[in-house]
């Protein structure tokens, strides 16, 4: 079934901004308003030309404000709600979970009220393969249980259950799409892959938590978000679906990979502290929504240096956030006692690292 009229939440973000790029350019008969809170996260530079786009409007707000969601539902008649919305960081909701819970889980509730209430005929919860716990071994298919370890996760969960909730009692249209580690362009450089392609453009240390053999199943974002319009037009009401490419690898083999790359040496490897409670590998069984006709379309490797090579040539996206006020706190708060370097040093010192020698081994 292919639907017109969207409200995206979340949509500043970094797999938001890439899944209203994908839907206006697959669906150009989309209507598509977004509503975004803009936290340190959002930025509205990801989305790019969509400002100028007449099929695109965007209002800044929060999605706990059931009043704002419910007036753009009827101002723009909107069929489905897809909401991205959401604290992301596992790091920041061990150390601040404030947020998390206000607006992973009061959020979602937020929303799933005026889904009660407006004739949607669509809602999609975005969710993480987090929220089944570390998976040792094997995949974890929709029917695992949840057994969350963060706050993160946690607050993730619970939007889940909240979701399965109001579809049994209010006879919601939903559907849960549970993603594997995302990577690509413009995604905030606190994530693992971007900070440490941005580090290793600057030459600092790579923060590597534990041992490093910790696996995650990365997944290009164009593949998940491919993955979230299949789920949204051909699955079932009341259904949850994996989207994971299958490819787990461990987080020491990946910032290798990164360093070769990028032509610098391994002792920029900096073991650190661990994350507590750290998640030892996640793996997805994506073979329900493998059903509906989705495969991911990008190899890992080759994607990643398609991501290495956008670092490399969008300085100018990367560079503000990480001089930001907000980026050297979180950095000061959670890197301090890892002993790593401030980006500052080598960011703002005209003395410090290689920023822009353009010499860094990728080539053309
Ligand atoms: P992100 O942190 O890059 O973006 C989150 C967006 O939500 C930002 O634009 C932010 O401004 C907005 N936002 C936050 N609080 C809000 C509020 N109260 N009201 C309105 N907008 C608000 O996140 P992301 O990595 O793009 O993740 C998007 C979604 O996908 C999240 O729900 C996340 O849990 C889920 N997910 C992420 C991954 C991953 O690897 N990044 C994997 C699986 C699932
Ligand atoms: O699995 C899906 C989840 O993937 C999403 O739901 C989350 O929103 C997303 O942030 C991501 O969570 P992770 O905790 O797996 O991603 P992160 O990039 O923070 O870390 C990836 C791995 O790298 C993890 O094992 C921790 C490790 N790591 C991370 C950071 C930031 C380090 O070794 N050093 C670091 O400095």
């Amino acid at each position: 079934m292919t639907y017109q009229r969207y409200l995206v939440t979340g949509g500043a973000g970094f797999i938001g901004s890439h899944f209203l790029h994908l839907l206006l350019r697959e669906r150009p008969q989309a209507q598509v308003a977004m509503l975004d809170k803009l936290t340190y996260a959002g930025n509205p530079a990801n989305l790019g030309d969509l400002l100028a786009d007449p099929r695109f409007q965007w209002i800044r707000g929060d999605i706990t404000e059931q009043r704002l969601v419910e007036a753009i539902c009827r101002e723009f008649n909107v069929e489905v709600l897809v909401n991205f919305a959401a604290e992301s960081h596992v790091d920041r909701s061990l150390i601040e979970a404030d947020s998390f819970i206000h607006t992973d889980i009061v959020g979602t509730y937020a929303l799933l009220e005026v889904a009660s209430r407006w004739p949607l005929a669509r809602y999609t919860q975005i969710s993480t393969d987090e929220v089944y716990g570390e998976v040792l071994s094997g995949a974890a298919d929709e029917e695992a249980p949840l057994a969350p370890r963060s706050p993160y996760s946690a607050s993730k969960g619970a939007a889940d259950l909240l979701v399965h909730g109001y579809t049994e009692r209010h006879g919601l249209d939903s559907i849960i799409v549970r993603g594997s580690n995302n990577f690509g362009p413009a995604q905030y450089p606190e994530k693992f892959l971007p900070l440490c392609i941005t580090n290793a453009l600057e030459g600092l240390p790579l923060p590597i938590y534990g041992d490093g053999l910790q696996m995650r199943d990365w997944i290009y974002v164009e593949d998940f978000c491919a993955g979230i319009l299949t789920a949204i037009e051909h699955g079932s009401a009341g259904a949850v679906y994996n989207v994971g490419a299958g490819t787990p690898r461990t987080n020491i083999e990946v910032a290798r990979h990164l360093l070769r790359r990028l032509g610098r040496g391994e002792e920029l490897i900096e073991y650190v502290s661990d994350r507590p409670g750290h998640d030892r590998r996640y793996s997805i069984d994506s073979t329900k929504l493998r059903g509906l006709g989705w495969t991911p379309q990008h190899e890992f490797w080759p994607a990643i240096d398609q991501t290495i090579a956008w670092y490399q040539e969008h300085r100018d996206w990367w560079e503000p956030i990480r001089s930001s006020f907000e980026f050297r706190r979180w950095w000061r708060r959670n890197y301090e006692e890892r002993a790593i370097p401030s980006p500052e040093s080598s960011v703002l010192s005209p003395g410090g690292s290689p920023t822009g020698t353009g010499d860094l081994g990728l080539g053309t």
